[in-house]
């Protein structure tokens, strides 16, 4: 009864929710792969397909044509795995800007308490014969966002709606059962009632779709709405990053870690001179990264690459007082005289000279994962299913795995002829990329919880481990699988 009712006001309503097969909430890149997989593959090109952005997509869109001169400070490490992806399923990485990316071969990890160990990845070891891939997030959104126009010049078609936030989502079926329970209707009522979520929009339309993706981040309004509980914890640090030019172009192509007790700190190459840098650091630290004088700021980089932690303090301590002072310009060089100059040369990065003005920003570091990526008519994916550590940086190529499994999973149901948003088409998602994920997640929270402290049995075990790798031999192979994304 209640549906028929629905029914004629959707009729009579010229306002009445939009029907889709797929509405996916989050422009973010997990959101724009997922948008771009479905509409790639023949199996499931058909379904009718929505994406809702709560921001404006123009910055992204003005990319492809005039990228800014300077990268911006928001930049990944991509895996050969979520490479393999987009070339060959997703068919967008023909679209990025080739000379924004820069593939690299080597990371050399190693430790400020103990100067001699140290754990080399080398991706010649992989078959795909390089490590990982740093490229922009905006230059992969854009490149998504031409795949996309690409698809639908071909007459693949699909909505995009950005600078549109969902209000709120609702189903009949939840709203029918509220109305049961006050009113003693029939359960067997409620049951023909739809159950398909329907999503209400900032420019006042709503939508009604068969399935519903959350792509929408670390807050996921689609997480919430379904009612699946997300556990983890902050850790009490930021990850800092910025755009920074080294010295001269480092032909060597090599990713340099740190491991000091405040976090890792990672400078990873980009083309020619330029590199960025995620610090993960104490909110204390933090806030003298951000602070700090652009002159300054290149200095503490190269002291936190080489000098020990007791150094460190030292100069920590001054610019906690002042975060512009000098001084500090003096002591680092004075106290890197100590180090050997071949020593420095061949066991070190290239130092820093310049931060690209305005690239430095902070973010608050958080492990969560949802307990499950699925239920009827549900699915996540990207941040809002998981967060994790930067320091494996592997939290956009998750993503992306989770984008892949999802969509063989949409495949099967299409293929079978079933409701795409039944549990039965969805479970294989969660069984398949839920497990997998926890491992990784479990590695890098580990890694940090090693390194994050000066405990003398930890640091003894950390430093002995690294020289005769057998208590990290397990993590560094877990990390290289890890890293590679095999
Ligand atoms: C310091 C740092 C370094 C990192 N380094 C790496 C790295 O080297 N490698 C790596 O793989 N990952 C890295 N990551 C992680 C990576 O950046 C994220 O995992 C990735 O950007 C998440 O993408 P997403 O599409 O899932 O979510 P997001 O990019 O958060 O996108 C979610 C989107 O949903 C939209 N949205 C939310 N709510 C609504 C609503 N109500 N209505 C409409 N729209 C909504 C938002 O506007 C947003 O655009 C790093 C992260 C940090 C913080
Ligand atoms: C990288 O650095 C070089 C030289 O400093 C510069 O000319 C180039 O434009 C930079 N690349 C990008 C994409 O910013
Ligand atoms: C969505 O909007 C419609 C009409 O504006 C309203 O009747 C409905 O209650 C809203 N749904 C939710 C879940 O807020
Ligand atoms: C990470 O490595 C573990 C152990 O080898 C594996 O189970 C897991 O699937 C890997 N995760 C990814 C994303 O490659």
């Amino acid at each position: 009864m209640l549906f028929k009712r629905l029914l004629a006001t959707a009729a009579k309503s010229v306002q009445g929710p939009v029907l889709q097969d797929v509405v996916i909430i989050g422009g973010g890149p997990a959101g724009l792969s997922l948008l771009a997989a479905l509409k790639s593959s023949s199996i499931t090109r058909n379904l009718k397909c929505t994406l809702v952005e709560g921001s404006s997509l123009e910055g992204i869109r003005e990319f492809a044509d005039s990228p800014p001169e300077e990268y911006t400070n928001r930049v990944v490490s991509l895996t050969p795995k979520s490479v393999e992806f987009m070339q060959s399923k997703i068919g967008n990485w023909e679209f990025m800007n080739q000379d924004r990316i820069k593939f690299y071969n080597n990371i050399i990890a190693y430790d400020s308490q103990d100067r001699t160990s140290r754990i080399v990845f080398d991706g010649s070891a992989i078959e795909a014969g390089f490590l990982a891939v740093m490229a922009e997030n905006v230059n992969i959104q854009s490149s998504l966002l031409q795949r996309i126009s690409q698809l639908k010049e071909e007459g693949v078609d699909s909505t995009i709606l950005d600078n549109t936030k969902v209000l709120s989502i609702g189903s009949a079926l939840k709203e029918a059962e509220a109305a049961s329970e006050s009113t003693n209707i029939m359960s067997e009522n409620v049951a023909t009632a739809s159950d398909w979520p329907i999503v209400n929009l900032s420019d006042g339309s709503s939508i009604q779709t068969r399935l519903l993706v959350g792509a929408d981040g670390f807050n996921s309004p689609v997480r919430k709405y379904a009612g699946i509980q997300s556990r983890g914890w902050a850790y009490d640090r930021f990850g800092v990053v910025a755009t920074v030019k080294l010295q001269y172009e480092d032909y060597r192509s090599i990713g340099w870690q740190r491991f000091l007790t405040t976090g890792p700190l990672a400078i990873l190459p980009l083309t020619e001179d330029n590199a960025t840098i995620v610090w993960s650091s104490t909110p204390e630290l933090s806030e003298i990264l951000i602070a700090c004088d652009e002159q300054i700021f290149p200095e503490l980089v190269n002291a936190a690459m080489t000098l020990d932690e007791v150094s460190l303090n030292f100069i920590y301590a001054k610019l906690k007082k002042n975060p512009n002072d000098f001084s500090v310009l003096d002591d680092i060089p004075w106290r890197q005289s100590r180090l050997k100059v071949n020593d420095l040369e061949e066991n070190y990065p290239l130092p820093v000279t310049e931060v690209v003005p305005g690239s430095r920003a902070r973010f608050p570091l958080k492990l969560s994962h949802a307990d499950t990526y699925t239920s009827a008519r549900i699915a996540l994916v990207g941040d809002a299913a998981h967060t994790v550590h930067p320091l494996a940086g592997q939290g956009l190529n998750m993503g992306q795995g989770d984008v892949q499994a999802l969509v063989e999973a949409i495949e099967k149901g299409v293929t079978r002829g079933m409701d795409i948003g039944s549990t039965l088409v969805l479970e294989p998602y969660t069984s398949n990329q839920w497990p997998g994920n926890h491992v990784l997640m479990g590695v890098c929270d580990k890694l940090h919880k090693i390194f994050s402290t000066d405990w003398y049995p930890i640091v003894f075990l950390r430093g002995f481990g690294m020289k005769n790798l057998n208590m990290l031999d397990f993590v560094k192979d877990m990390m290289i699988k890890n890293i590679s994304g095999r």
